[in-house]
């Protein structure tokens, strides 16, 4: 089947969006299947930067279709914003081009406030959450009374069901969470005529894109944060609440389980974190300060949807061979070489300690409770001076880069078919 899965093989921010972008060129249909507007996926093209947080990164090509599946959970108020900015800059989204699952789950007002009521709570141990109401939403998903986008077609019942909605999260926030009561009919209306204007793009999508897999069209799946941020197999309960993997395409989407093309896991070369949670290769001070980068570049390290600091780290192996085997991937795409220009020396984590001794892997967890007993074992790799960012060809990298790839993919065991080595589209090296 011509289905391509891009999915993160850390905790988000691999690059995801500018590879699904290159990748859309020879694509029919780019489809989201998880999460909601906690994403923050970054397209630049020439001197254009496009922040997308629901609307596929492949829209930026005229020729596909975009798909928001059942397995997303879908904020109107985001998508209305996201599609004046892509009116504004002349990529138009009618109907044909974006369809939206009618049994993808919305988000409310109410689920923001009660994600920020809950996170507030937890104080110190709160998880960083974006604030999106993503978890809410989900909550009310697997409750059975969640608000879904083909309700929208029978107003009526929608109108009340709503009400019921918000005055339910009204006394929870009031009653669990100690907060002043809110004002809920102003919200309620304001959601009711956002989610109204979503009307047109409501589809069967997943029949749709059964249909279009008969007919040979090729799929690229996008997915939303990253594998270790997966409710499941991420470090719980520092994770999103949606599946992030690979695995979730088929639940996501609507279609059943079929051969995958490709599945291509984009890593950084070095490793970040936005929110809570643990991080064993995580550094502090000067080298940190380094790999994140003040701000003053649109891609240094800090979160496209919140603004925060991401945490910074060296490349954890552990981690990412993990990453492959829970997702199958079939190949890597390297983003970010070009960051590491200047250090004397890398350092790779290739294995962890815990009570002393080495684990193996027949008994590594990604659990929060696992992570924070592990010590990492690391490897120093020699670095390079070279700016990266005008080359495209692999004999033009630096020998010591190209052997920092060779040990990642080695390591790994599937080969890195591209190395991005600056934000822009055209800022890769395709190896063949
Ligand atoms: P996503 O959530 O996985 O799509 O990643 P984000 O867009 O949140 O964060 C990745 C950031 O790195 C964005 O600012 C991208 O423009 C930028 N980026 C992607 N690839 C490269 C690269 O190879 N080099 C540099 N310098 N920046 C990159
Ligand atoms: P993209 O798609 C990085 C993190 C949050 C927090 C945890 C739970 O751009 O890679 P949530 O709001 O989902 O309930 O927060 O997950 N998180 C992300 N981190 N990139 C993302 O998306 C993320 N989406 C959620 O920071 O730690
Ligand atoms: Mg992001």
């Amino acid at each position: 089947m011509p289905i391509t899965i891009v999915v993160g093989m850390q905790w988000g921010d691999e690059g995801k969006g500018r590879v699904v972008d290159l990748f859309s060129e020879n694509t029919d249909i780019v489809a989201r299947y998880n999460g909601g507007d906690n994403a923050g996926h970054t397209v630049t093209v020439g001197s254009e930067i496009f922040k997308l947080h629901l609307i596929p990164s492949g829209i930026i090509h005229p020729h596909t279709v975009c798909v928001l599946g059942n397995g997303v959970v879908l904020n109107p108020a985001t998508l209305l914003e996201e599609m004046e900015m892509l009116g504004s800059a002349g990529i138009a989204i009618t109907p044909e081009r974006l369809w939206i699952s009618d049994t993808a789950h919305l988000i409310t007002p109410a689920h923001r406030l009660l994600d920020r009521a809950r996170e507030a709570a937890l104080g110190k141990a709160q998880i960083g959450t974006t604030g999106r109401g993503i978890g809410p939403a989900y909550m009310d998903k697997t409750a059975r009374k969640g608000l879904r986008c083909g309700d929208l077609l029978d107003m009526v019942t929608f109108q009340l069901r709503v009400k019921q909605h918000f005055e339910e999260a009204s006394g929870q926030l009031t009653a669990l969470y100690h907060q002043p009561a809110v004002e809920t009919s102003p919200l309620a209306e304001e959601f009711l005529a956002q989610a109204a204007q979503l009307i047109p793009f409501i589809r069967p999508v997943g029949a749709r894109i059964r249909h279009a897999l008969s007919q040979g069209q090729s799929i690229l799946a996008e997915g939303a944060q990253g594998t270790l941020l997966d409710l499941d197999q991420g470090s719980y309960p520092f994770v999103t609440s949606s599946c992030t993997t690979a695995a979730g395409v088929f639940s996501g989407l609507g279609i059943g389980i079929c051969p995958i093309e490709r599945v291509v896991g984009i890593t950084k070369a070095f490793q970040t974190r936005v929110g809570g949670g643990p991080f064993p290769t995580e550094l502090q001070g000067e080298t940190a300060a380094f790999l994140r980068g003040t701000g003053a570049n649109p891609w240094d390290e800090y979160g496209t949807t919140t603004g925060r600091p991401r945490r910074v780290g060296w490349l954890d192996l552990v981690l990412l061979k993990y990453a492959v085997e829970i997702n199958g991937a079939t190949e890597l795409f390297l983003t970010k070489l070009d960051v590491l220009s200047g250090l004397d020396e890398i350092f790779v984590c290739t294995g962890y300690q815990r009570e002393g001794a080495a684990i193996r892997q027949a008994d590594f967890s990604a659990e929060a409770g696992f992570l924070e007993q592990c010590k990492p074992i690391y490897e120093a790799v020699p670095g390079w001076r070279e700016d990266l960012r005008s080359l495209r060809k692999w004999e033009e990298l630096p020998d010591q880069a190209a052997a920092y790839i060779k040990f990642v993919e080695e390591s790994c065991g599937i080969p890195v078919t591209h190395i991005s080595v600056g934000p822009e589209r055209s800022a890769v090296i395709t190896r063949e």
